[in-house]
């Protein structure tokens, strides 16, 4: 039975914004504090907890502010740090918490540490970052980076390489150097003293490399594969216990770990009852997972996936974490394409419809979860037509990699693949209302608005009371005021069926049935025909016996 430990950020709902694409408030074509600032009712309307503001710190911008160059200074383009004081102060009086980006898997190569570093063998920084000799005058091991490209840049001034992850301008920290661990976690207790609310820490799970770094398994027939031997590493426990000794524990906080390739059994340490470790965990069992399988290369890939793939990765978190760990739900974020068009149906006809079915299916589960800027209108995926179209490091190197260096995949079918899985989706500006540049800014947009922003944006949501806005509202609402959303024990439901994802929530002595239709057709659910309960909600006014309308959601409260 739920015996769940009770946390604030448990009952919390959170919500991303990625402050480039956000709200400019100087017209400079890209967001900023200040536009964050200006629209904090419009947040407080939605009834959100918590934000997690995607990385706001001084960057160069290869890869959009994960690429750090000073921790306790904001980046020029976002504004000043009285903005952000001044942010962190009104978000406060909206009853809004702040929750930090936490970069520290790597930082940019503009930070101080680096530029010392590179300098020579025997500067005091050298060891702040993974530095190896090359190998028969080579990389010293066959690793792709993230981003395309070797995981190892060589550095003409001392003659040998360093790690990076992801790109060039990343190189990775070396946290087994205990002055490096020092760094990181006293630029913590400055952010926690400014009164921030939380962590959420980028790749948390691939700060311990294996001390071997042995060749990985080459897939696409170019690189090898790093990801096992930097995911979930040999000291990873261990760094973030000292972390949350010295840090994390002293403060009433909330942090989430962005954890690749991390699997129930790890996660179920990360994100401990106990509390010696963080407080959840996000994997990507369900959206990677559920496209690999027809992939093309890597994560290029843009077939529909199958709704019962899904829901047996979603089922055997929310059963593998009962009583032992804290999980997070989230569809959307910055790295990912928009869920109603990659899971649901972005045709006029279906979206809102099916944009109402997956944020119920989500919300109703256990743990605590994300909305991604645009989601609670319902934003969609956009169109590249070209390269020139795409702003994002990941698009643009697998871009030069696969089409125009090794001719692996036509220029057409990697466009295809960016539409349906490509970051920039998610980054295109949000659309506030029908003027120009959907009110995002007064000047030029830093990536294309979506060009379906005269019907979807947020004035249009907020004037139509059946608007995905106010049904996330309620959702929200619903979870503050129904403990057993938070708390109950998940329990699945019809998992045989190809079509419907059900399941249901049960605690002190209260149950609640929530079933699914992932498709556009009519689809068998007996599950409510003798439930005499309470429908906290649904996306359809009138139900039929026997059967879930085309992405009807439905979720009623009853009593044991
Ligand atoms: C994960 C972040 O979410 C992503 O946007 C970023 O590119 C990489 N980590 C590198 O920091």
């Amino acid at each position: 039975m739920a015996t769940e430990t009770k946390a604030w950020w448990k009952e919390a709902v959170v919500y991303q914004i990625y402050p480039r694409s956000f709200a400019d408030s100087n017209g400079d074509g890209i967001g900023d504090l200040n536009g964050i600032t200006a629209h904090l009712d419009y947040l407080e309307k939605l009834g959100i907890d918590v934000i997690w503001l995607s990385p706001v710190y001084k960057s160069p911008n290869d890869d959009n502010g994960y690429d750090i160059s000073d921790y306790r200074d904001i980046m020029t383009e976002f504004g000043t740090m009285e903005d952000f004081d001044r942010m962190l102060k009104a978000a406060h009086e909206h009853h809004i918490r702040i929750v930090m980006d936490l970069v520290v898997n790597h930082t940019s190569d503009e930070h101080a540490w680096f530029v010392e570093s590179r300098k020579s063998k025997d500067n005091p920084y050298r060891d702040y970052y993974i530095w190896k000799e090359p190998r028969d005058g080579k990389e010293p091991n066959n690793w792709q980076s993230c981003f395309s490209g070797p995981a190892w840049k060589f550095d003409e001034a001392t003659g040998m390489y360093y790690l990076h992850c992801f790109s060039a301008k990343q190189p990775d920290l070396n946290w087994e150097n205990p002055r490096v661990r020092d760094e990181v976690f006293d630029m913590m207790t400055w952010w926690c003293e400014k009164g921030i609310d939380g962590f959420r820490m980028d790749v948390i799970s691939m700060i311990s490399k294996d001390p071997a770094y042995p060749d990985g398994e080459v897939k696409d027939g170019i690189y090898g594969d790093l990801n096992p031997y930097v995911c979930n590493g040999p000291h990873v426990h261990e760094y973030l216990q000292e972390m949350n000794r010295r840090v994390l524990s002293k403060y009433d906080i909330m942090t989430v770990g962005e954890a690749a390739g991390v699997t129930l059994e790890e996660a179920k340490k990360y994100a401990n009852n106990e509390g010696t470790e963080l407080g959840m965990v996000f994997h990507f069992e369900h959206t990677d997972g559920a496209t690999t399988a027809e992939n093309i290369i890597g994560k290029w890939g843009y077939r529909h996936p199958r709704m019962s793939a899904i829901r047996e990765i979603l089922n055997k978190w929310q059963i593998g974490l009962e009583g032992e760990a804290w999980g997070s739900l989230y569809w959307d974020n910055h790295d990912q394409p928009r869920v109603v068009s990659r899971f649901g149906n972005d045709a006029p006809e279906w979206r809102v419809l099916s944009a109402k079915m997956l944020a119920t299916c989500l919300h109703m589960m256990k743990g605590t979860p994300y909305i991604y800027q645009g989601e609670e209108i319902g934003m969609t995926n956009t169109h590249f037509s070209s390269i020139e179209d795409c702003r994002d490091i990941e698009e643009i190197n697998a871009y030069r990699q696969y089409v125009t260096d090794h001719h692996m995949i036509p220029e057409e079918e990697m466009l295809k693949c960016f539409d349906a899985v490509a970051r920039d989706n998610a980054r295109t500006p949000m659309q506030w209302d029908s003027s120009e540049n959907a009110g995002f800014t007064t000047g030029t947009p830093w990536i294309a608005v979506n060009p379906n922003y005269k019907e979807i944006n947020t004035k249009e949501a907020l004037a139509d009371p059946d608007s995905v806005f106010y049904y996330y509202q309620k959702l929200i609402r619903l979870r503050h005021e129904n403990p057993i959303i938070v708390y109950g024990v998940f329990r699945p439901l019809m998992t045989d069926c190809e079509s419907v994802y059900a399941y249901e929530r049960e605690m002190d002595g209260k149950k609640l049935t929530v079933a699914c239709n992932w498709t556009d057709e009519e689809q068998d659910c007996p599950l409510f025909d003798e439930l005499a309960g309470t429908e906290l909600i649904s996306n359809y006014a009138k139900h039929s016996e026997g059967i879930l309308q085309p992405y009807e959601a439905r979720a009623v409260l009853t009593k044991l």
